[in-house]
């Protein structure tokens, strides 16, 4: 992108018009070329806007992506997006009508909980320029301003926590011959059949525009403002003409797009169509997914269609509690004749929908549901002997795809959808195995640092974008400006850090070091004089399965030894990548600041073998973030065998030790434990909620209740991925694939089998290309084959010890399982 592209989307001005805030608001104007359209060499459209925009140019949406300009720290960081539509310009009379329609999106969201209503501001708009260049080198800039019509549309009401109205009565039918009514290729319209997304666009998304050409620059703007009806304009939709005005916009925000846009990914068709026991019509897209319900109908003009979405079913009716104060409703007026609907303009999470209002016998033909999320490529392919195990790194990577989009949220479907950061924090070594996400957490960590920069005190918020410091809140409200949380705020080192571990871009790590360095900082005069970080409210072992429903922070962890672990982590990471970043005086400063961490955590929490709290959170962190000595591991991790085995291998810990419990038992000798906790189907466990039906991670480990019945908390959704972390080990521990240097540089074959799983194999498709694992077990015989990509080189270590090094290929290896390797209980190790 370059600085040119800049400076020709701020010769068009930021507009508005005044609706009623659920109106979507329909823009356009016609653009007519200077030259011949044999003359145009290149055209590119630039756009951004308060709220989210779609845009159509010569009659077709510029792009197949959604939701632009997508969420980001709006304040410091406005996306713009670029795309060619050189082929339509040529294709077109000379005269090209652009359309836009401008929804709330997250601008204008009323996001939050509890009432906050949230928002970045009252006014959405947009911003767009048409470049066209010419094979002479002259260039036709043609952008947004006060003579572009506005009008209200077929989109009455849209929000991303409410739902979407349509009135196809207020469409304008462009070809008399078509009943479909939808405004043909423009913005928001749908095809009309079948009901598939239009094509992906080709090439990346960030179009660089040729350099400037030296001939004459002509500029179709900015005319003087007559009121829109004074021009030749497409014909608007048919609903209120607004008046046009210049918006309030502050261009320095502005930058080109860095992570991946939003598109529809794939279809799901219903499964099931019935009555439930109150009458209603359901319907069963058998996966619990994140996007909307496109439909196809034909009814009596005037005849209203309800839409209502959620996770699960309760007593055999919709489960709606969970959503909380988000209706997730799309409505739709029929126009008489053939209509088609697809809400763009808010997505719902759910596997269900009842249908109200539908003219005759529902077909299971007439509706599909789109998942929508972030473009992420997917990089891991995993299969195992235990078919639960297979549904639950499913779940895994749905809850993923339904939490990406646009930034990694906790939940896709209540009145939340925030980017918190203690989820990601646990959870990005899992995401960064199951897609790339390079640029998606990139983005998001930009977002963070200008958060946490700005942030009063400087400080990293417990949700990025931090759009609740907008919200409204009541003087007691128990949320108002939380920060500096552990684990939540640690975010802003170990999103980072496995962004390293996975991709070894030092360039990134050297964008994401000032945010970190601010969180260093930002905790370090809160430690207390014993150098723990033991002061203040901590959401630390956030929903430890034994706290008490309404108490998720009330978990059997001391908040002192997680909070001062988990900086532990964070501050031994800055010196790291202070030394890797050259700031060698840095690193001896944050090396110095994790001695006296660590000697204050061993001095104060540890004693006679035992950590405070004794339970498997804090032995799990322990051991994995480094604060034991080698000699003191062999009693910390019998100790957390122990009390897994006490506790029959059901989960005891919450967000902070979940992630974690497998590894510290798997690479300290009690592997065979570490599988039965996996494999545990009695509630709280992995695979409980896998037998209960689910098709996404759940935010508890019950979230619904043995009986069938949803957990009365409420916070209970049903597509949650931080406790899904598991997988990550799944993936590196189970099937072996581990990076053996930053960015997969080398890669470290690791696999290690243990009792309940025959076989397993997985694909990763590191930068260097897929490297490929597959074991078997017969009896205690375990042969592995090994696939490299050229010149990769790794290291294999088999479950005996035996290791060897090789250099890409295909490798066939194999062992004889030391004796213990397959039996749980520590009979081996005592
Ligand atoms: C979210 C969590 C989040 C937590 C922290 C919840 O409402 O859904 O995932 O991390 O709050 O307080």
């Amino acid at each position: 992108m370059t600085d040119q592209t800049l400076a020709d989307l701020l010769r068009a001005t930021f507009i508005t018009a005044d609706a009623e805030r659920g109106e979507v608001l329909a823009l356009s104007a016609e653009l007519v070329l200077d030259q011949p359209v044999e003359q145009v060499a290149a055209a590119f459209v630039h756009a951004t806007a308060h709220g989210v925009y779609e845009l159509a140019i010569a009659g077709s949406p510029v792009t197949d992506s959604v939701f632009n300009p997508g969420w980001t720290a709006y304040e410091w960081r406005l996306q713009y997006q670029s795309f060619d539509v050189t082929d339509r310009l040529r294709a077109s009379s000379g005269t090209v009508p652009a359309e836009a329609r401008v929804g709330n999106g997250w601008y204008r969201g009323d996001f939050g909980f509890e009432n906050l209503k949230a928002n970045y501001g009252e006014e959405i708009g947009l911003l767009a320029v048409v470049v066209v260049e010419y094979l002479d080198g002259s260039r036709q800039l043609f952008g947004t301003s006060p003579d572009w019509a506005a009008s209200t549309c077929e989109i009455t009401a849209n929000s991303l926590y409410q739902g979407q109205s349509v009135d196809a009565r207020l469409r304008v039918p462009t070809d008399p011959s078509s009943s479909s009514g939808s405004v043909a290729g423009g913005p928001g319209s749908v095809a009309d059949s079948p009901l598939t997304p239009p094509e992906p666009d080709e090439g990346p998304e960030t179009h660089t525009l040729p350099e400037p050409a030296e001939g004459p620059e002509t500029h179709t703007l900015p005319e003087p403002a007559e009121g829109p009806e004074s021009h030749t304009l497409p014909e608007p939709a048919e609903g209120r003409l607004l008046t046009t005005r210049e918006g309030e916009f502050d261009a320095s925000r502005l930058i080109p797009q860095v992570g991946p846009l939003v598109r529809r990914q794939e279809v799901l068709t219903p499964q099931r169509i019935w009555k439930s026991p109150s009458g209603r019509t359901l319907v069963d897209f058998g996966q619990n997914l994140v996007g909307w319900v496109r439909v196809r109908v034909t009814g009596e003009e005037g005849q209203v269609v309800t839409l209502r979405h959620a996770e699960v079913l309760e007593d055999g009716e919709l489960g709606t509690r969970p959503l909380r104060a988000a209706a997730a409703t799309d409505r739709y007026t029929l126009s008489g004749g053939q209509d088609a609907f697809e809400p763009t303009f808010t997505f719902h999470g759910f596997r269900y929908a009842e249908v109200d209002g539908w003219p005759g016998e529902l077909e299971a033909s007439a509706l599909e549901a789109v998942v929508v999320h972030s473009d992420l490529k997917s990089t891991m392919t995993f299969e195992c002997s235990e078919p639960l195990v297979n549904q639950l790194v499913s779940n895994s990577v749905w809850g993923q795809k339904g939490n990406f989009l646009s930034v990694p949220t906790d939940c896709p479907q209540r009145d939340e959808r925030l980017g918190w950061t203690g989820d990601i924090a646990v959870y990005a070594a899992t995401a960064a195995s199951q897609f790339d996400v390079a640029d998606f957490l990139h983005s998001w960590l930009l977002d963070l640092a200008a958060e946490t920069i700005h942030h009063e005190p400087p400080a990293v918020p417990v949700v990025i974008p931090d759009v609740l410091k907008h919200g409204n809140y009541a003087a007691d409200a128990p949320f108002r400006d939380v920060h500096s949380q552990a684990i939540w705020a640690d975010a802003a080192a170990w999103v980072p850090q496995e962004l390293w571990r996975r991709y070894g871009d030092l360039d990134r790590l050297a964008a994401h070091y000032p945010a970190m360095v601010t969180h260093l900082e930002s905790i370090e005069p809160l430690l207390s004089d014993t150098g723990l970080w033991d002061q203040g409210m901590q959401l630390a072992d956030w929903l430890d399965p034994d706290a008490p429903p309404d108490q998720p922070w009330a978990a059997k962890a001391h908040p002192g030894v997680v909070a001062t672990a988990s900086f532990y982590r964070s501050v031994a990471f800055a010196a790291e990548a202070a030394g890797l970043l050259g700031r060698d005086a840095d690193a001896a400063r944050w090396a110095a600041l994790a001695t006296r961490l660590r000697t204050a955590f061993r001095t104060h929490y540890i004693a006679d073998e035992r950590i405070t709290s004794d339970c498997a959170t804090v032995y799990a962190l322990a051991i994995c973030f480094g604060l034991l000595d080698e000699a003191e591991l062999s009693w910390a991790a019998k100790r957390l065998a122990e009390v897994v085995r006490e506790r029959d291998y059901v989960v005891t810990t919450g967000f902070a030790g979940t992630p974690y419990v497998t590894w510290a038992l798997s690479e300290n000798g009690y592997a065979p434990d570490a599988y039965r906790l996996l494999l545990q189907t009695h509630c709280p466990s992995w695979l409980y909620s896998v037998t209960m039906g689910a098709t996404t991670i759940w935010e508890r480990w019950d979230s619904m209740l043995p009986d069938g019945s949803i957990n009365p908390g409420d916070m209970t959704s049903f597509n949650h991925y931080a406790l899904g972390a598991v997988a990550d080990w799944i993936y590196q521990v189970v099937a072996g694939i581990r990076p053996g240097s930053p960015g997969f540089g080398r890669v470290l074959i690791q696999p290690v089998p243990g009792p309940g799983i025959d076989w397993a194999k997985a694909t990763y498709t590191s930068a260097h290309g897929p490297i490929s694992t597959s074991w078997e077990l017969a009896e205690d015989e375990f042969t592995l084959a090994v696939e490299l990509p050229e010149s990769l080189a790794a290291d294999i270590v088999l479950p005996d010890g035996t290791r060897c090094e090789v250099v890409g290929g295909s490798h066939a290896l194999g062992c004889t399982l030391p004796l213990g390797a397959l039996v749980a209980g520590g009979e081996s190790n005592e």
